[in-house]
């Protein structure tokens, strides 16, 4: 077996926190190996010091390898298009001009590699946030490095893109490329790690082979055994809270009615595209519509209007949290109160960070802290404002499994305090098992709905099925 990378001993301090204690990793010819361990654990920390964009205080780093990384941040420019982002940095150049032809021809072969159907001219601002994802793969994989590290690229991908995604994945470990897979998702990790370095802590607590079962993987990782991993607590519900009725936005999302009731989980399902996030935006005032009202309590919301949102007692948990959710150079604490100015408890906001377990301090820059801690902040501010309706878009994306049960646990607190949820998730499995119900979207409309206890397979069904208009 042919070793791309031996790291040995690598320590990595920020100030006070040390991010990395001594981690050992060694990378294969034609493996892939998965890097797991709990939010803050120090997984991007040692991707950043094998790629060199972290300078490490002891350790050693052998080896020869070209290195392509796709970060767990976009980085992308939203401003520029589609093609000028695949190449950027490295646009083909003519004479010593850009070569925009050159670009023009290659953009589609890239876009075509990951399967992504979308015009190099769009900006891509203008994408969902799973489509700049596969953007950013296409122009790690035509490096054509001789490692491929992917830092929770799965993240913010469906079902269809992540087959894809694990697909390409397992080509490029038959070509002989050393592929490092960083993911929360353990059933992914079943279908493709080689390895597994489990870190805890900054540190590896052990390394485990391709059979390892979820059990052993989270035992190692959280340090415990996670008993039930879909914790809801139905109640009875009461009056309706949220009332979605009719609601279009031509071209985008067609006549959707949708009611949440005091006490209720209500889950929209749906492929990406079906417009899940779209109605969300539009509810809670973010985007306009064309028809429709939008009821809080009873109470019609004005449409496109934030703050009358709020103020009606709605909050919303954006997908894009570094977009849309937070303030990242302000600290964990500012972000937490970006919402809850008028009522500033600080014994809440500490109980909050507490019951997210959120790691970092929280008069820590949220820049400092690591992916999945950055969204429970996001999660923490909404849950300190308590809002009657609360939306969440995709809450769990990129959380840890032990993590993913505090926030479960903080949803039933809300809905046994007569709250009521509408929870936006791409993961089958959580939207079922958090759900009373679950409102299945397809093409911008509402495909169909399932009471608590439907299988994935009739979730797919209603997700996929085509509507004539
Ligand atoms: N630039 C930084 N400044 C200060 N502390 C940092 C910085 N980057 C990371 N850290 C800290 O280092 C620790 C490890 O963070 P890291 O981002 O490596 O975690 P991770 O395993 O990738 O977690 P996640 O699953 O949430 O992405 C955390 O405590 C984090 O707050
Ligand atoms: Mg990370």
């Amino acid at each position: 077996m042919k070793t791309l990378i031996t790291a040995r001993g690598i320590t990595k301090h920020f100030g006070a926190t040390k991010a990395l204690d001594g981690v050992d990793l060694e990378i294969f010819a034609g493996e892939v190996h998965v890097l797991l361990g709990e939010n803050g654990a120090g997984k991007s920390t040692l991707v950043k010091v094998l790629a060199g964009i972290h300078g490490h205080d002891a350790g050693t780093i052998e080896g020869h390898a070209s290195l392509a990384v796709i970060h767990q941040e976009l980085a992308l420019v939203p401003e520029l298009s589609v093609a000028e982002n695949l190449f950027l940095n490295r646009l083909p150049r003519r004479f010593g001009f850009v070569d925009r032809a050159e670009m023009r021809r290659r953009a589609p072969e890239l876009l075509d590699r990951v399967g992504l159907d979308v015009d190099p001219d769009a900006k891509v601002k203008d994408l969902g946030i799973a489509q700049q994802q596969m953007i950013e793969i296409a122009r790690a994989l035509d490096k054509n490095a001789g490692v491929l590290i992917l830092d929770e690229p799965t993240a913010v991908l469906t079902e269809t893109e992540t087959d894809r995604l694990l697909q390409i994945m397992a080509q490029l470990r038959q070509n002989g490329v050393g592929l490092v897979f960083i993911t929360h998702h353990l059933d992914e990790i079943q279908r493709i790690a080689d390895r597994i370095t489990v870190l805890r802590d900054g540190r590896s607590v052990g390394v485990l082979g391709p059979k390892a079962t979820t059990r052993h993987m989270i035992e190692l990782m959280v340090g415990r055994p996670i008993d039930e991993q879909y914790p809801r607590a139905q109640q009875r519900p009461g009056q309706p809270l949220l009332s979605i009725e009719g609601l279009t936005k031509r071209g985008v999302f067609e006549d959707i009615t949708i009611e949440v009731h005091a006490g209720e989980v209500v889950g929209i399902a749906g492929l990406v595209g079906a417009g899940r996030t779209e109605v969300a935006r539009a509810a809670f005032g973010v985007d306009g519509y064309d028809r429709g009202t939008v009821k809080v309590d009873g109470k019609p919301l004005r449409r496109n209007d934030v703050q009358a949102a709020i103020k009606a007692g709605l909050g919303l948990v954006p997908e894009d949290r570094k977009g849309q959710g937070l303030v990242l150079t302000a600290t964990v604490g500012q972000n937490l109160e970006l919402v809850t100015l008028h009522d500033r408890d600080r014994k809440r906001l500490h109980d909050i960070a507490g019951k997210l377990r959120i790691k970092g301090r929280v008069e820590q820059p949220v820049k400092e802290l690591s992916g999945g801690n950055q969204q429970k902040v996001v999660i923490g501010k909404w849950l300190l404002a308590d809002p009657k309706v609360l939306i969440l878009d995709e809450p769990t994306r990129g959380v840890d499994v032990g993590a993913k049960v505090e926030i479960y646990e903080l949803i039933n607190r809300m809905t046994a305090q007569g709250r009521a949820v509408l929870l936006v998730s791409s993961d089958l499995p959580e939207v079922i098992g958090m759900s009373d119900r679950v409102v299945v979207m397809a093409h911008g409309r509402v495909a169909g709905e399932l009471p608590r206890g439907a299988t994935q397979d009739q979730v797919m069904a209603l997700a996929v099925q085509e509507i004539s208009a």
